[in-house]
């Protein structure tokens, strides 16, 4: 059997640019290429450790595996799922050639449509999953919180800071988010959300800020995803506690 390696790649190499292309003019810097760019990243990084175990369990080709998920991770932060569908369009043939069927494809349309809920309609999806554990990645450690924080406007940054730099900025917001009772409340709101990104818990509820409803977070679904996120993850529920026990502080003193 011919090896198709080169020709996933030849696809992939393709899709990325036409991604790259689209995402130009993108403002929102936490949904932006280099976002989409560090899924790709966190999306190898989990096949790597994982990837013979997930193939197996998908009953799939491992470098179809491999193909497939990357297609999502790069197409994910599209406008939404049909943007996604109009671009693989021109792919046909190359689909074809690989023995890319619509069956596969409809994996990675599932996926795209679901991967921010808080718990995937189509949880037996693996595609769905891994590229969930790959989206959730970079909402850890200090730039998760930073990003999670600037999403819902509670700082704000007019750009993504450096990989070197997220400890630095988050440290610089840090009293403000402590001393702000309003603030603070909003920043335990949204960092245990993250936080419930790595082991489940529950979700937001849309109507009440603060109040933590019916829908439930999934947790990571890869081993490997929880290997690689880890130690971020106890960074964000560190600072998740202390912000929990100034709160705790302030009010018993009243
Ligand atoms: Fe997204
Ligand atoms: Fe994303």
């Amino acid at each position: 059997m011919a090896d198709k390696t080169p020709s996933y790649r030849k696809v992939l190499d393709q899709i990325s640019h036409e991604v790259q292309e689209k995402f130009q003019n993108n403002r929102d810097w936490v949904h932006g290429i280099l976002h989409v760019k560090s899924v790709v990243g966190y999306g190898r990084q989990i096949l790597d450790l994982d990837g013979e175990r997930l193939a197996l369990k998908a009953g799939m080709e491992r470098e179809k595996l491999d193909f497939l998920v990357e297609l999502c991770c790069w197409l994910h932060d599209l406008e939404s799922e049909i943007s996604a569908r109009k671009m693989l369009g021109d792919y046909r043939e190359d689909f074809e050639d690989l023995e890319v069927t619509m069956d596969d494809l409809e994996l990675c349309f599932t996926a795209i449509a679901e991967h921010n809920q808080p718990t995937p309609k189509h949880k037996n999806n693996l595609i769905v999953r891994v590229l969930q554990d790959a989206d959730r990645g970079e909402g850890f450690g200090y730039q998760g919180m930073i990003s999670v924080l600037q999403y819902n406007k509670i700082i704000r940054l007019a750009s993504r800071p450096k990989a070197a730099e997220y400890k630095e900025k988050f440290l610089k917001f840090w009293p403000g988010l402590v001393n702000n009772p309003l603030k603070r409340t909003k920043a335990i709101h949204w960092l245990t959300y993250i936080s419930n990104w790595y082991g489940g818990g529950f979700a937001l509820s849309s109507t009440k800020l603060g109040g933590f409803g019916k829908d439930k977070v999934c947790p990571l679904y890869t081993d490997a995803a929880r290997k690689i996120y880890k130690k971020r993850y106890l960074i964000v529920k560190k600072y998740l506690q202390k912000l929990k026990k100034a709160e705790e502080n302030e009010l018993g003193s009243d």
